[in-house]
């Protein structure tokens, strides 16, 4: 009998709290990290060879939109590609539950992310489909406001009564029984822009008594993300929750720079309260194709289109060039549909990237017909590009906000560490040839270097492929 599942000889072992690598054994038994240091000759059912190369703790990927895709296409390939086993769910305010039977069909961008397939009234439901049918990663769900809002509200046009704030707190409060995360909001979207500061203070106490936290795409990343960031602070203090700021950006050309205001704002509220963010790797964003929004832009490149499905993946000035009309009426014709913006500077992006409380998440919508790449390159272009080949930081701290930052900041117990007593989930890359080769031309290619990962201490993707395995948990929100 072999004394561990999985022995990794002579990794570069990166552990993710940000400590030098060093040369060491790793050990694997039951799903859990059983040994780190000299092992030496200990017998395993597997042993790898590491030589050169870096272990590290799977990468959380601290925001997504997967909640229909581990279901749809559980073995999950834009993310294991990229060394991520675990994603965080029902963000933007947009989750696939609850969803209830009998209310008028959610209009975008609820529909986008979780039309189709199953409909799960209860989050319990959904997260038993998860583990009646497990996908290759491990998932936590946040739950939608603007879900609550559909369910309790017959136009979403408007601030919620008394008598709806009331149902929408006990919709949350039973998706946080089952285990979601917390709650999300998406102020942007029209599905919640007309909710008052007041209403969501009114749910966040809901989160507060179950010791959950609140992630919110915010009302405005543009002119108003100072103010923004205030109200995002003040529903944090009020309520008492952790808050979590999204794909932090600052968008528009008259807005560049401004991180070097927002990222100080962090600082001081973090000296009161809980405060965390998260950022992707590019100078793009990417959502639904609001037209007014065009003109803010140096470029905008179609994801999808209902009346146009042939517009994926091609700049809209052509497609307006083409139908010869402007590139606002050239947006009207094309909905409803996707886009991606390249709106941010890359000043901004930096400074955002290297702050030291940003976890990486990607954001990315793995099943649009041409997505924004960060879908498939988010974690080894900080990896490779930002950390190895522009000195951003080193590529310990480059994992710290992919693993242990992330698992603290969403409550992950025993996950975001190589030690002893940890979920194996593990990635075995190359920390000199890691780099993403997706681009906006071609956005669904696998990263280079990411060589091995492990999701519970069994294989998901090896050698360039994925391993068919589909070990992933449910990770319930638990205790308080
Ligand atoms: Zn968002
Ligand atoms: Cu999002």
């Amino acid at each position: 009998m072999s004394a561990f599942d999985l022995l990794v000889r002579r990794a570069r072992l990166v552990d993710g709290t940000g400590a030098p690598a060093v040369v060491a054994d790793l050990a694997v038994r039951a799903g859990r990290i059983v040994a780190v240091g000299e092992i030496g000759s200990g017998s395993a059912r597997r042993i790898v060879d590491a030589d050169g190369l870096a272990l590290a703790p799977g990468f959380i990927d601290a925001h997504c939109h997967d909640d229909r895709a581990i279901i749809d296409t559980p073995l999950l390939e834009p993310k294991i590609s990229q060394g991520v086993t675990t994603v965080v769910n029902g963000n933007c305010g947009i989750s696939i539950a609850p969803v209830l039977p009998g209310r008028p069909a959610a209009k975008a961008p609820l529909g986008a992310f979780t039309a189709g397939g199953a409909r799960f009234e209860r989050f319990g439901d959904y997260f038993a489909a998860l583990e009646a049918s497990p996908p290759a990663v491990n998932s936590a769900c946040f739950c939608g406001h603007s879900n609550l809002r559909h369910a309790a509200m017959d136009s979403v046009d408007r601030a919620a009564t008394p008598a709806e704030i009331t149902h929408m707190a006990a919709l949350l409060d039973g998706a946080l029984r089952d285990g979601a995360l917390g709650l999300s909001t998406g102020l942007y979207y029209p599905a919640a822009s007309a909710a008052p500061t007041e209403e969501v203070v009114a749910l966040a106490h809901t989160v507060a008594r179950h010791g959950a936290r609140y992630a919110t795409h915010m009302r405005n990343e543009e002119d108003h993300v100072t103010d923004s960031l205030a109200e995002t602070f003040r529903i944090g203090r009020e309520a008492g929750v952790p808050v979590i700021v999204s794909h932090h950006k600052c968008m528009s050309r008259a807005n560049h720079g401004k991180s070097a205001i927002t990222l100080p704002m962090f600082e001081r509220a973090a000296r009161e309260q809980d405060v965390g963010l998260d950022a992707y790797p590019y100078r793009a964003s990417s959502t639904l194709l609001f037209p007014e929004r065009v003109a803010k832009c140096d470029r905008v490149v179609i994801t999808w289109s209902e009346p146009m499905p042939d517009a994926a993946g091609r700049d809209l000035a052509d497609i307006a060039a083409q139908l010869g009309c402007s590139d606002i009426e050239a947006a009207r014709r094309l909905l409803p549909a996707g886009a991606i913006y390249f709106q941010m500077s890359e000043v901004d992006v930096r400074r955002i990237l290297a702050f030291p409380d940003t976890m990486i998440g990607s954001d990315g919508i793995v099943f649009e017909p041409h997505p924004h790449p960060r879908a498939w390159g988010t974690f080894p272009r900080v990896l490779g590009h930002y950390a190895r080949d522009v000195g951003l930081f080193s590529l310990e701290e480059a994992v710290r906000k992919m693993t242990s930052l992330t698992a603290a900041r969403f409550g992950l117990a025993g996950r975001g560490r190589l030690a002893p007593g940890y979920h194996a989930d593990l990635v075995l890359f190359d920390p000199a040839r890691v780099i993403d080769v997706a681009d906006f031309a071609d956005p669904c290619r696998p990263a280079e270097g990411i060589e091995q990962v492990f999701v519970n201490g069994e294989p998901v993707w090896a050698r360039g492929s994925a391993t068919g395995r589909r070990p992933g948990r449910c990770l319930r929100r638990t205790g308080g």
